[in-house]
């Protein structure tokens, strides 16, 4: 069996020109270079209402937040590229956490889709900050919920500027910081996870 580490990789956003959706692809490319099995997913793909306890109650946890769990419990972590909105967690972002933070039954173990799980964070945005100041509660969330969170991590400003006609990240600096954040979860998740 290949002891590459499973590692899903995504942006938080559905924005179909999202840039957060091209740091996530980047990331994956980087990821994979460095031996990880990298699936590389799309939130638009994953539709999920507002968490309501009612819903939840009547209908269930639903099928695609049931889906995306069953795939974070098979990975041994993943990164987010992760858009700030109001310098904070976008709500899609969280809402698509606190879905598949949810129990489908009695005998599941708690937080299995995070528990024990390694993460890196990166953000992208056409501010100034680059998305920087959303990683902070989406890191403390992270932690909260069992996550071991890499110190690392890389927050590109000026998006709409940052990124050449290839998809690459014009700045030599940012696409070292990328490589080494890449570089430090397949390490850091085959450590913590085999
Ligand atoms: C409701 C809302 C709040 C936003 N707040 C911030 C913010 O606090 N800081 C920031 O840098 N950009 C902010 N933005 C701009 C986003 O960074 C920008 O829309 C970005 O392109 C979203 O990421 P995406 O391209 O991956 O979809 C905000 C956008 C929206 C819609």
């Amino acid at each position: 069996m290949s002891d590459a580490p499973r590692l899903i990789c995504f942006a938080g956003s559905a924005r179909r020109q999202s840039f957060n959706k091209r740091l996530a692809r980047l990331a994956a490319s980087n990821l994979e270079a460095h031996g990880a099995d990298v699936t590389l997913i799309d939130l638009a793909d994953y539709p999920m209402p507002i968490y309501d306890g009612d819903l939840e109650n009547e209908q269930g946890v639903p099928e695609p937040a049931q889906t995306l769990k069953a795939q974070f419990r098979d990975s041994d972590g993943f990164l987010i590229a992760a858009p700030e909105y109001n310098s904070s967690l976008a709500p899609l972002l969280k809402n698509t956490l606190d879905w598949i933070s949810r129990r489908e039954s009695a005998d599941e173990p708690p937080l299995a889709a995070f528990n024990g799980k390694v993460a890196a964070l990166c953000a992208t945005s056409p501010g100034g900050f680059g998305g920087l100041r959303g990683l902070v509660p989406l890191r403390m969330m992270l932690g909260n919920i069992g996550v071991h969170v890499l110190p690392q991590q890389l927050a590109v400003a000026h998006a709409n500027q940052a990124f050449d006609d290839r998809e690459q990240l014009v700045d030599e600096q940012q696409r070292q910081t990328l490589d080494t954040l890449s570089g430090e979860l397949v390490k850091v998740s085959r450590q913590l996870t085999r």
